[in-house]
């Protein structure tokens, strides 16, 4: 099975996310949880793939619409996966992972220690720029808002897989920003491990 290796590429085209039904909701729902321990080996590449999907993948490719919902249909999170080659930004209308940043940042998404062992460091960030016409004190709610649902749905789809997954607000938001270079109006709202169990 394809996996993600150490190779920097500049784009990691993805598989199509994965068709079949994997559970029922209400069994993935009695499965959901968080864990704060991971294998130490990469995610393969089609599950990658399905878990950017799941997050905020396109799933209604005539109006460009997503997975989750989001305050104005203004679709301003850009999920982020910090993987031991880089930083990559998950272009959800192409599917595939556009090179942001070269090098390991996953210990800095978050000030845990299990956080740098995860394979898979997800980062949610708003862009502040692309929510037009809303009242600037209701900006980082609704943002919060918008990362949290994204963030369930990682958990569900988690959890109708067998993976392990736990969703982080402790961040240092400032050295993380600085490293990923962001403008801003970019604002990193939580941050999502993910990883298969130690068994
Ligand atoms: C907004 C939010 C922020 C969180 N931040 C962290 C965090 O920084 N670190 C962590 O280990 N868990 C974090 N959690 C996970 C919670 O600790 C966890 O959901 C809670 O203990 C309940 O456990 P459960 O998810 O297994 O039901 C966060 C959860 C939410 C919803």
């Amino acid at each position: 099975m394809a996996v993600v290796d150490l190779e920097t590429r500049q784009r990691i085209d993805l598989p199509p996310p994965e068709a079949a039904a994997q559970g029922t909701l209400m069994q993935a729902l009695r499965l959901r949880r968080s864990i704060r321990e991971y294998a130490d080996r990469p995610l393969d590449l089609p599950v990658l793939s399905s878990l950017l999907w799941a997050a905020f993948g396109v799933n209604r490719p005539q109006s460009g619409q997503r997975t989750a919902p989001s305050a104005h249909n203004w679709q301003e999170i850009d999920v982020h996966a910090a993987l031991p080659e880089g930083l990559y930004r998950y272009d959800a209308l192409a599917h595939v992972l556009h090179l942001a940043v070269a090098g390991d940042l996953r210990a800095l998404t978050g000030v845990q220690e299990f956080v740098g062992r995860a394979p898979v460091n997800l980062v949610y960030v708003a862009d502040f720029a692309r929510m037009d016409g809303g009242d600037e004190d209701d900006l980082p709610f609704l943002a919060g808002a918008d990362a949290a649902v994204i963030a369930q749905n990682v958990y569900l789809y988690a959890a109708s897989v067998g993976l392990a997954t736990v969703v982080r607000g402790l961040i240092d938001r400032r050295a993380l920003a600085r490293a990923m270079r962001l403008r801003p109006q970019q604002r990193i709202v939580l941050a999502q491990s993910v990883g298969y169990p130690v068994i």
